[in-house]
């Protein structure tokens, strides 16, 4: 083992969620349900799998349902308990989270995702920690976090989630330019965010999942204005380059973007067949639903 334990992970929630209007008007994206799950919930799941002990959120303004979530509902519990709902109960369980284990900072203007992050500087303090984007939904046999820090406890430095994508859609990810490849785990030798169009160094893009040495927010102290002219979580952790390292870790699993409106129907979709309790009515019916679409054309 060479590296120190992953205790603590950042969840930037202090996105506007344009992509989601009107609906992210007064419901925060990470609050939108997968089947009957908020997407925030899949993210903590996740992190917990991996060890994770301390949750720290980067929320902003009209984000107070996002808070509320973890709050205990004891008026719920004592009904679903008179009313001898075991099953419900426990669902509700796995949403409590410990006292202290959650503690909210707040970005006041949404100045990029690397800025986000730099607000949880002091409570992250001088250690590693991970940062999961909860609209990145990964469905893996093992969660995706806990691949990366079973990889990480081997490697140290720094690890960034990264996956395949078609040549044309590199130029909406950050992308790595890859130096030495591994397999499973590539060195970056370096790592730009949203290259224009036919400039990206690879087709290997990065996934919202971190593991970062504490270096990286020191490196945000001075980073400035990136792609879209927003401060760049890729831009810090590229600055680490040549002082320490940076992995790319392919993880195992299928990634959803749940930030936009087609990935988050095509999980729903995946999520939806995957439950026991719905597979067979839902598959039934999206099999009329597709007969219907061709006899239509
Ligand atoms: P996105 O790029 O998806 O932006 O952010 P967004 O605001 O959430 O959504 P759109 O593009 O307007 O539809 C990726 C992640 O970074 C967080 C978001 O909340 C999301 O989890 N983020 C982004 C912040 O916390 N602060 C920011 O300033 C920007």
């Amino acid at each position: 083992m060479k590296s120190k334990k992953v205790l603590k992970a950042v969840f930037p929630v202090a996105g506007l969620g344009t992509r989601f209007l009107p609906a992210t008007k007064s419901i925060p994206k990470e609050i939108m349900t997968l089947v009957d799950r908020p997407l925030i919930q899949y993210a903590i799941d996740e992190a917990r799998a991996a060890g994770i002990k301390e949750f720290i959120f980067v929320t902003s303004r009209g984000k107070s349902a996002l808070e509320d979530y973890f709050d205990y509902a004891p008026e719920l519990e004592s009904e679903l308990r008179k009313k001898g709902k075991t099953d419900l109960l426990e669902v509700l369980k796995d949403t409590n989270m410990d006292s202290g284990a959650i503690a909210y900072v707040r970005q006041n203007r949404p100045m990029g995702l690397g800025h986000a992050v730099w607000c949880a500087r002091r409570l992250i303090g001088n250690e590693p920690f991970a940062v999961l984007l909860p609209d990145d939904v990964i469905a893996a046999e093992k969660p995706c976090l806990q691949q990366m820090v079973e990889a990480y406890a081997e490697t140290g430095g720094n690890m960034v989630a990264a996956m395949e994508v078609p040549p044309e859609k590199a130029s909406s990810y950050g992308v790595l330019d890859i130096g030495s490849d591994m397999g499973s785990i590539v060195e970056a030798k370096g790592m730009v965010e949203k290259p224009p169009a036919g400039t990206a160094p690879s087709n290997l893009a990065v996934i919202g999942r971190y593991i970062l040495s504490p270096q990286v927010l020191t490196n945000l102290n001075k980073i400035k204005q990136g792609a879209g002219g927003e401060i760049q979580l890729t831009d810090a952790i590229a600055e680490e380059i040549g002082k320490s390292k940076v992995y790319g870790y392919r993880f195992r699993g299928q990634r959803y973007d749940c930030g936009s409106k087609a990935g988050f129907l095509q999980a729903t979709v995946a999520f939806g067949l995957s439950r026991p309790d719905l597979r067979d009515e839902f598959s039934a019916y999206l099999h009329d639903m597709v007969a219907l679409q061709k006899a239509a054309q």
